[in-house]
């Protein structure tokens, strides 16, 4: 059992952690202050690429390729990355225990890691449907997709299953973007949810409308309304059937389950303030606990736009967060200090030859413009939400990369309208009003 100490510690090794050690580089590091832990095998990476490009049936992505900071144009931080800049990458390592009083980290093998300051990167777990209890839910063949090696099983289920029967259960991002890789593999895919439309944590009927003819006319067939309520499998423990609430059966070789996530604050729950499921943190990702830091999935954090607490669980706001408690840490070091963070929502999806993107908040009228009948093969259609007479949100698929910006524009500046029919809203210059 061994005991280290390191002037900061990571806890986690994903988006945010990697952006994070790209920050305390370019911040000044000396060798030897920082390690990351993490129970995962590899050196932090995008985790996005892995319900997109990691699963292509064509030359698909592999590691080294996504570590962080390819996503956002950075640096590739592959181990060596980490080695040449002195910093400790403790990898495969599960911390079970933290002790905030101690300012201490125990590993599975007993190993305790000291800190000065920690910043907690621990992000989220899958929720399964063997949480609420639904029969059979743990049988092989049903997936669920977070870290890498999740991404590997469920490749190697795919190419052993050629042209076979997939049921994606959930209608959020992980069901529209697995529905799609896997149609694209050529297997049968059936998607099911509980909702009247697909993504309903953001898109309104008329947005998701175009989606769902979109996958229907890719094949997905799409099952709304009703919940997988339990799952048969063969002499072997595969799976092949899910039953439906509505007593609907479904023949299957693989399932996806994406239900959505859960935050991993267990370590530090009855230590740090918790609040709306992740630890509440100022606008310097403080937590209740003096230099210890929450950031990414797992942080309840002031949204000064919106005057509100708020967790996101994308992956801008992990990558924006982490740099800000870095900033904030070698502020404080250097007897300066930094502006507190002030988060413009920003989401994106990609799937097929889609790719659409949201800024802002989705709240009062959407108004949705272009969907119906919009071409499927160059689509372009949006939508923005109105209150009070301004842009609360805005979102468009098929954007370029400057209207995509003047997105980002109208949200941020909520630019007032109006009328509520004006496409071109979205591209006129941000101070114009409509
Ligand atoms: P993240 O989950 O990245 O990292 C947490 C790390 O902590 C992991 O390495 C984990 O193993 C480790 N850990 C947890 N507990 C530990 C312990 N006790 N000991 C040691 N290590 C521990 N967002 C978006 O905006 N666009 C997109 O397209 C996508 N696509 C996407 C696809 C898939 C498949 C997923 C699962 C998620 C996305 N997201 C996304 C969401 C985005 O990836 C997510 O918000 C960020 O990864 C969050 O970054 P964090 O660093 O907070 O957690
Ligand atoms: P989600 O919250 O996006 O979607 C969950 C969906 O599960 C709901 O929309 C609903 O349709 C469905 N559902 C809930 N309970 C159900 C039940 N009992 N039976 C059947 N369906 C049920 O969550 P997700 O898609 O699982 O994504 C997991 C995490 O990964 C989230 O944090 C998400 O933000 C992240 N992610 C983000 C992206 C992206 O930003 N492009 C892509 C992939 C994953």
């Amino acid at each position: 059992m061994a005991e280290k100490s390191y002037k900061y510690i990571i806890l986690g090794g994903g988006v945010a952690a990697g952006y994070a050690a790209r920050e305390f580089v370019q911040q000044g590091l000396q060798a030897g202050e920082l390690a990351i832990i993490s129970k995962e095998p590899a050196a932090p990476y995008e985790r996005p690429a892995l319900s997109k490009a990691y699963l292509f049936p064509e030359s698909p992505a592999r590691l080294p390729g996504f570590h962080t900071c390819v996503g956002s144009g950075g640096e590739r931080q592959t181990p060596q990355w980490y080695s040449e800049k002195g910093i400790d990458l403790v990898l495969d390592t599960e911390v079970v225990e933290a002790s905030v009083a101690q300012k201490s980290l125990k590993t599975a093998s007993g190993d305790v890691y000291k800190y000065g300051a920690l910043i907690i990167a621990t992000g989220a777990t899958f929720i399964k449907l063997s949480d609420f209890g639904t029969p059979g839910a743990d049988a092989k063949g049903i997936y669920h997709l977070r870290e890498v090696e999740d991404a590997t099983a469920l490749y190697e289920a795919i190419k052993a299953n050629p042209n076979g029967n997939a049921v994606c259960v959930g209608g959020g991002y992980i069901g529209l973007e697995l529905a799609a890789v896997l149609n694209m593999n050529k297997m049968k895919v059936t998607m099911v949810y509980p909702e009247p439309f697909c993504m309903p944590r953001l898109f309104v009927s008329e947005i998701a409308a175009f989606y769902e003819g979109y996958y229907k006319e890719k094949g997905i067939e799409i099952v709304k309304g009703t919940v997988a309520s339990g799952f048969e499998s063969n002499e072997h423990g595969e799976v092949k059937v899910v039953k439906l609430k509505d007593g609907r059966e479904l023949p299957a070789d693989i399932v996806i389950v994406g239900v959505g996530a859960r935050p991993n604050i267990g370590l530090f729950k009855d230590q740090l303030t918790v609040e709306k499921g992740g630890f509440k943190v100022d606008g310097f990702f403080k937590t209740s606990a003096e230099n210890v830091y929450a950031v990414g999935d797992v942080a309840t954090f002031p949204l000064k736009l919106y005057n509100e607490l708020r967790r996101v669980e994308h992956v801008d706001h992990a990558r924006k967060s982490a740099i800000q408690a870095v900033q904030t840490i070698k502020a404080a070091e250097a007897g300066t200090s930094v502006e507190e963070y002030d988060y413009l929502p920003y989401f994106y999806s990609r799937a097929f030859s889609l790719s659409w993107q949201f800024y802002g908040d989705n709240v009062g009228d959407a108004v949705v413009w272009g969907a119906k009948g919009a071409d499927k093969v160059n689509a372009k259609f949006g939508a923005y939400w109105v209150k009070d007479g301004k842009v609360m949100g805005a979102f468009l698929e098929g954007g370029s990369a400057d209207e995509n910006k003047a997105l980002a524009t109208a949200a941020r500046n909520q630019v007032p309208v109006l009328g509520l029919d004006r496409q071109e809203l979205l591209f006129l210059p941000p101070s114009s009003t409509v």
